[in-house]
């Protein structure tokens, strides 16, 4: 039988971080899921303890998901050397974060290459998409269980960023990413990566000027409480491979394993449909919350695409033209 947070503290402390607490009963196998996203409204806390609801309730007494959110367990530095050494079972990092592993992701990073969340949710049911969930398989045994989609994303600083220009010489946070190192440098900006749970220390001691994210993470992670504004730039995907180990996988018993894809498959579809709403709703919340919010004009646009978009070919050796093409023909 599934007990549900036993100390007050606890479940206190863990409501306040977004975090689906299960308490495992001891014949059950205990299954990790680790992530760096936090607050309630966020479509990777929401996808991730509905994961964890599913799997505790209809594999009661065989399975049993335990969430870690906001970095607690692991840090994106950590996070994919902890799944390969069996020390956590589920993640669901950023695609801007493979690129020790394949440099075929940075097609999901090119500035401008998905007009919205739609388009980028029909490249990942393209056979060209589904084949990437396994592109780690064989040599990292990272096995894709889906792409949950996250947001648009949109540069915050602590001025208006309404032409490229206006970012000349500033510093800016990114992720492990080739693809947003090269974006950045095209803007005459220097790129900083870093991990994700130190960007708003930087942004507030002044070691980075700016940072890209979807109104998501800007919200919960109280970007806009150290940036003077975001501009509604719309230039890059933020999306998440949620994943496990083929070790892992491997080593449940097939109509167990069958089950738990299955899950996992409903929540990826559920997730991805609620995405555009919690974005919207988490925009609204930095207005209400005081944050400001800037337009583009559509010439204002055209400046970012003309600056960004020359950045594909830089990376369509590596990538592949066919997987670019796919992509933007989506
Ligand atoms: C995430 O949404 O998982 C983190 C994104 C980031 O590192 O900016």
């Amino acid at each position: 039988m599934k007990k549900i947070s036993l100390a007050l503290t606890s479940l206190a402390l863990a409501l306040s971080a977004g975090t689906a607490v299960a308490n495992c009963d001891s014949g059950e196998r205990v299954v990790k899921f680790s992530h760096v996203t936090g607050g309630t409204t966020h479509p990777k806390v929401v996808a991730a303890n509905n994961f964890a609801d599913r799997v505790n309730k209809e594999m009661n007494g065989k399975l049993c998901v335990e969430v870690f959110p906001n970095s607690t367990l692991f840090g994106d530095s950590k996070e994919l050397e902890a799944l390969l050494l069996g020390d956590v079972q589920l993640l669901a990092p950023s695609l801007s974060k493979f690129g020790s592993y394949t440099d075929k992701y940075g097609v999901f990073d090119l500035p401008f290459i998905f007009k919205d969340m739609d388009h980028a949710i029909r490249f990942t049911k393209t056979p060209e998409g589904k084949k990437l969930l396994l592109e780690m398989d064989e040599y990292a045994g990272f096995v894709g269980l889906g792409y949950w989609m996250s947001g648009m994303k949109y540069f915050s600083a602590n001025k208006p960023l309404l032409v490229p220009s206006d970012a000349e010489g500033m510093k800016f946070r990114v992720q492990t990413s080739d693809v947003a190192k090269q974006m950045i440098a095209a803007m005459d900006a220097s790129p900083q990566a870093m991990a994700f749970s130190e960007v708003y220390g930087a942004l507030q001691t002044g070691v980075v000027d700016g940072q890209e994210n979807t109104w998501s993470n800007i919200y919960t992670k109280k970007f806009y409480e150290v940036q003077d504004s975001v501009t509604e730039t719309n230039h890059q995907l933020l999306a998440y491979l949620f994943m496990t180990s083929s070790e892992f996988l491997s080593s449940l018993p097939a109509a167990d394993r069958a089950q738990f894809i299955q899950i996992a498959d409903d929540v990826t579809q559920e997730a991805n449909l609620n995405v555009k709403a919690a974005e919207a709703a988490n925009r609204a919340n930095i207005l209400k919350a005081g944050g400001k919010i800037n337009t583009l004009t559509p010439a204002q646009r055209q400046e970012w695409v003309d600056t960004m978009k020359p950045v594909w070919s830089q990376f369509e050796r590596y990538i592949g033209k066919d997987l670019i093409d796919a992509a933007a023909g989506a």
